[in-house]
């Protein structure tokens, strides 16, 4: 199985956000998964939710070395879909029955994927990836940053493109420009 899988919580599936990282499993050959295509709703203290699609999610997730979180900025923040599904990672930290689980987050690296509408990446929203990251102990593997103010557009001579997805490359081999 390959080591990395990617979540992208966006509010089109194929847009800017959806290219970038499409780009990057097709080179990598990885699974990506819409979170917007799961029933996986907002944090719940009673814990209401627990039958919906969150834990086989994490379940297929955790048997992968690195996940890659894609998400547009909006307003200066995650998605609202990528923050439901962040937000439900308290499950592990407050119930009891999963927090050997919660634990297997510390063995795992997580990276970043981002588009906007701005040339650097807002420091907010990467910040609350990256804070997550060690809140959770994981390590924090790298982004990519992709401005789209003039729409999507990125070719192989992308030289950050590149090395993130050299980064991630199983066999390490050069990407093709
Ligand atoms: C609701 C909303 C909020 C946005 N907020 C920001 C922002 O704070 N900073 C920014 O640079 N771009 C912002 N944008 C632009 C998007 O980040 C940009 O168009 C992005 O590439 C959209 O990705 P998507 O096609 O996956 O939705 C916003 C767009 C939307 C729809």
């Amino acid at each position: 199985m390959n080591k990395t899988i990617a979540i992208i919580g966006s509010s089109r599936r194929n847009g800017n956000t959806g290219k970038l990282i499409d780009r990057i499993a097709l080179d990598l050959n990885i699974e990506v998964i819409d979170l917007v295509a799961m029933d996986i709703s907002a944090f719940d203290y009673e814990h209401n939710n627990i039958d919906d699609d969150f834990l086989p999610l994490m379940e297929h997730l955790l048997k992968h070395d690195n996940i890659i979180f894609a998400s547009p900025v909006y307003w200066f923040a995650m998605s609202a879909q990528m923050k439901v599904f962040v937000d439900r990672l308290s499950d592990f930290l407050s119930l009891n029955a999963l927090k050997d689980k919660g634990r297997m987050l510390r063995e795992k690296t997580g990276y970043v994927v981002s588009t906007s509408a701005s040339k650097e990446i807002d420091a907010s929203f990467l910040d609350s990836f990256t804070n997550t990251f060690k809140h959770l102990g994981m390590e924090y593997g790298g982004c990519i940053h992709i401005n789209c103010e003039q729409g999507y557009s990125t070719n192989n001579s992308d030289i950050d493109l590149v090395n993130f997805i050299e980064k991630l490359n199983p066999e390490n081999t050069k990407v093709a420009i």
